[in-house]
């Protein structure tokens, strides 16, 4: 993979405390799968030093054909508010796409994608997707309240969408395992995207319900290279071993984590 200074194309607070950035796609984006991510640059020269791991949340092509890809991203620190200051016309460094993507199989249908909070920013470009290809897909949102829930209107209308917040104030109260749980059986495929909670608490659903359906999981890690070099990201499955999020991942079979 290749480091690109690629300009921003649109910059806009897209919901909460969370923001969304295009940017003009570089060719090589052109085999970028679900679930990759890039390493983002988030400010000028070299400080700060390393860059922040954003997953790609979206792609479009514009009406005069050019190529774009969107990060999805919340605002956290000094990076991610140097991020959400560029203007169209500004330059921004990634490296990318990096990682393993989803893998999604042929021949079915029904798919259920599950998001914790900003977790849901490569589920939507993995929907659209999907969508495309003339698949089902119900989407379960959850967060912490209406804030952290990405806006339905901006969903493909084909997606069927289920929203839980745990304070109540959309959809149904509590956490997104009740309606993965209630969703599981009609699913030929899952995947999902969130905090390490979320995924332990699916992995046990899954594996208590007897159903061997497999679930996998974009894990979200603290990366310094995103290269396989420094260990910054790795973890720790619970038959022994390590794992690198950044180069065997971020999407683990949840199995092969907590199994
Ligand atoms: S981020 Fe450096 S090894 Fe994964």
């Amino acid at each position: 993979m290749k480091s690109y200074t690629i300009e921003v194309t649109e910059s806009q607070r897209l919901y909460g405390n969370t923001h969304i950035l295009w940017l003009v796609e570089p060719g090589a984006f052109v085999s970028a799968t679900p679930g990759q991510f890039v390493m983002a640059y988030c400010g000028e020269g070299w400080d700060p030093l390393l860059g922040r791991a954003i997953s790609i949340h979206r792609r479009r092509v514009t009406p005069d054909g050019r190529r774009e890809f969107a990060l999805l991203f919340d605002l956290v620190g000094r990076g991610t508010d140097w991020l959400a200051r560029r203007r169209e016309g500004d330059a921004v460094r990634v490296v990318g796409p990096l990682g393993r993507g989803f893998e999604v199989r042929e021949r079915v249908q029904k798919m259920l994608l599950v998001g914790g909070g900003i977790g849901n920013a490569p589920l939507i470009w993995l929907a659209d997707d999907l969508v495309r290809e003339g698949r089902e897909v119900t989407l379960v949102l959850g967060g912490r309240g209406t804030p952290q829930i990405f806006p339905a209107h901006l969903l493909p209308p084909e997606v069927e969408l289920v929203v839980a917040t745990e304070d109540g104030s959309l959809g149904e109260p509590g956490r997104v395992t009740v309606p993965f749980q209630r969703l599981l059986s009609w699913c030929d495929q899952a995947f999902a995207c969130g905090p390490d909670a979320m995924f332990e608490a699916l992995y046990r659903v899954a594996a208590d319900s007897g159903l061997r359906k497999p679930v996998q999981g974009l894990l979200e890690a603290r990366m310094a290279c995103g290269l396989g070099i420094c260990y910054s990201c790795a973890v720790f499955p619970k038959r022994g071993g390590v794992r690198l999020v950044c180069h065997d991942g971020p999407m683990f079979d949840l199995r092969d984590l907590y199994g």
